[in-house]
């Protein structure tokens, strides 16, 4: 399979001496695709989108008009990380502000690892994403007179994050794009519906994808397992934050989409940086899950982290301060913790006061009220937790991945916008603007459903016990600071809990078995490309090799073939640099 690249640019004429790769630790047992009953119907669309956030109901709004439109989701149609995304979305808008500006914070943050010429999509086109985004219904907050309010986060060197409901900025855009794909007769919906696996098309999955094999988990016409045969699959399915103990992330974010494509053949790309919020309410030693978000945003309308000496930390440490990008700030909030000896830090947002508190941040309002915390009077404990998917399924500038008819978008897909580190609010930004890329990728290509193969795979599950220990390790060896005797234990743990679960009495076929399965896939793969990283970069730390190593400014391929797990580094292509 040729790994999908980012742009048409030509390969560089020197391309860097390729960095030598440590020897695999020998990796768990995942299964060659998820076992289920077989297909009990059949369906036939043009394009079927798997996930419900901005970016896949932006795809299915935007390719309606292309033909039948079937959008599959986990749950129902306005769940998934979307709704939870609080501080905004980043884009050229002020007079004062530039592509040029934007394009070189994304870079900046990105950590030298970012495409620049997706970056250079991302914000130029931008603007008329977010102004479609507008006119679709979504309402922004804004002055008395009219213009819209912007703010800043971390690593922005400019006020350019428009924002909603003060920090509910992902819950309007769902709002207004659940309002829109409902009024929409060419869209059809199918709801608590996981998709365990992409059909190959006829002559195998070399020949590209030709569909998806789903699961309903309810009653009615299409229950139980089923097959979509379909012109063109798009997988929008989210993050992985579930492969952690504590996330921002949704239950939802089990790395669905992530595992399928690898199943079938798809490489990632950057799969070892993960984002850790450097905020997140902390609740506690044991606290596991879900947990509350605290806004890069407070700390862009005046906030400061302390210590647990009440000493502010972060001028000393970057020129922005507090406003560093979330990489720095969440190393930064980690060395506190461990020179005092302490599960957390501080962040003093009292000067903002109660009615600022009340209205620009409502729901972190009622986050800390709920737990006795008034953030006008108290600072608030605070604690890195798993927050984003930097890279994911490798794509092109037009979200198409390294299999045929197969595309990726949003969370799940590894662009190269992210490189390293994602910069604050461009997640949503990157939902809807690669979206529409996709869809007029399909507009100029045509997606007709064409025939499909026999599945040769052979089928498995592993049990759904497995996830506790597989949380747990992952969150012990596998955080934001890494080294390769911790990556090797967690390697054997998910290997032997892999082995001991494989065969246990919760391995039936059902969702928690199938996220389960799902979870130790990606995880996998992150451990595999974390073990290879030689390097310190961006999201990802190394407290054997603490240095970032140019040589390493390379992405690093994942994908599984006949022989294993194999690990390709793919030198950047060449693009516009600001
Ligand atoms: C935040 O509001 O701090 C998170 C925003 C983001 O992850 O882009």
């Amino acid at each position: 399979m040729t790994p999908a690249r980012t742009g048409d640019a030509p390969a560089p004429a020197e391309p860097p001496v390729a960095p030598t790769l440590p020897e695999l630790p020998e990796l768990p047992d995942v299964p060659a695709r998820l076992a289920s009953d077989g297909p009990g119907w059949h369906r036939e669309v043009d394009v079927v989108v798997v996930g419900s956030g901005v970016a896949g109901l932006t795809v299915a709004l935007e390719s309606a008009d292309l033909g039948r439109v079937l959008v599959v989701t986990k749950d129902v149609l306005a769940t998934g990380s979307t709704p939870w995304a609080q501080g905004g979305i980043a884009f050229v808008h002020d007079r004062g502000d530039s592509v040029a500006q934007h394009v070189r914070d994304t870079l900046i943050a990105g950590a030298g690892l970012c495409e620049p010429a997706a970056v250079e999509v991302l914000v130029s086109e931008g603007p008329d994403a977010v102004a479609e985004l507008i006119e679709r219904g979504a309402r922004f907050d804004r002055d008395l007179a009219g213009d819209l309010l912007l703010t800043r986060e971390g690593g922005h060197r400019h006020n350019r994050i428009a924002h909603a409901g003060g920090d509910a900025t992902g819950a309007e855009i769902e709002r207004a794009l659940v309002a829109a794909v409902r009024a929409d007769p060419r869209i059809e919906v199918i709801e608590h519906a996981l998709v365990l696996d992409l059909l190959p098309a006829a002559g195998g999955f070399a020949a590209g994808v030709g569909g998806v094999v789903l699961h309903v988990m309810g009653a009615g016409s299409r229950a139980g397992t089923g097959a979509v045969s379909a012109g063109a699959v798009v997988l929008a399915t989210g993050g992985i934050g579930q492969i952690y103990a504590a996330s921002t992330n949704p239950p939802v974010s089990t790395g669905d989409g992530v595992a399928a494509a690898l199943r079938a053949g798809a490489a990632v790309r950057d799969v070892e940086f993960i984002q850790f919020h450097p905020t997140v309410l902390y609740l506690g030693p044991d606290a596991r899950g879900q947990l509350p978000l605290v806004s890069e945003a407070v700390r862009g309308e005046g906030a400061r982290l302390l210590n647990a000496a009440g000493e502010a930390f972060m001028a000393d440490r970057h020129e922005l301060a507090d406003l560093a990008p979330r990489d720095v700030v969440a190393r930064a909030v980690m060395a506190e913790m461990t020179a005092a000896g302490t599960d957390h830090v501080f962040l003093d947002g009292r000067m903002l006061g109660e009615e600022t508190w009340r209205v620009r941040f409502p729901t972190i309002w009622q986050s800390c009220r709920r737990q006795g915390i008034n953030p006008a009077t108290d600072p608030i404990p605070v604690a890195p937790a798993s927050h984003y998917f930097c890279g994911g399924i490798a794509v092109d500038l037009d979200g198409a991945t390294g299999l045929a008819n197969l595309y990726a978008c949003g969370e799940v897909a590894g662009t190269g916008v992210h490189g390293a580190n994602r910069l604050a609010s461009n997640s949503l930004l990157e939902g809807l603007v690669f979206a529409r890329r996709i869809a007029a990728a399909l507009r100029r290509a045509g997606a007709a459903p064409a025939p499909t193969a026999e599945d040769g795979r052979a089928p498995g599950l592993v049990d759904r016990s497995l996830v506790a220990p597989l949380q747990q390790a992952m969150s012990r060896w596998a955080g934001p600071l890494r080294d390769a005797d911790g990556l090797t234990a967690c390697v054997v743990a998910l290997r032997t809990a892999a082995a001991q679960h494989h065969a246990g009495p919760g391995a039936v076929p059902g969702l928690e078995a199938w996220e389960a399965g799902n979870l130790l896939t990606v995880a996998t793969a992150i451990l595999t490309a974390a073990h290879a990283r030689l390097e310190s970069r961006g999201a990802h730390g190394r407290r054997d090799h603490p240095a970032t190593d140019e040589r390493w400014r390379q992405h690093l391929l994942v994908d599984r073939t006949a022989e294993g797990w194999r690990r390709t580094p793919q030198p950047l292509l060449p693009g516009p640099v600001r």
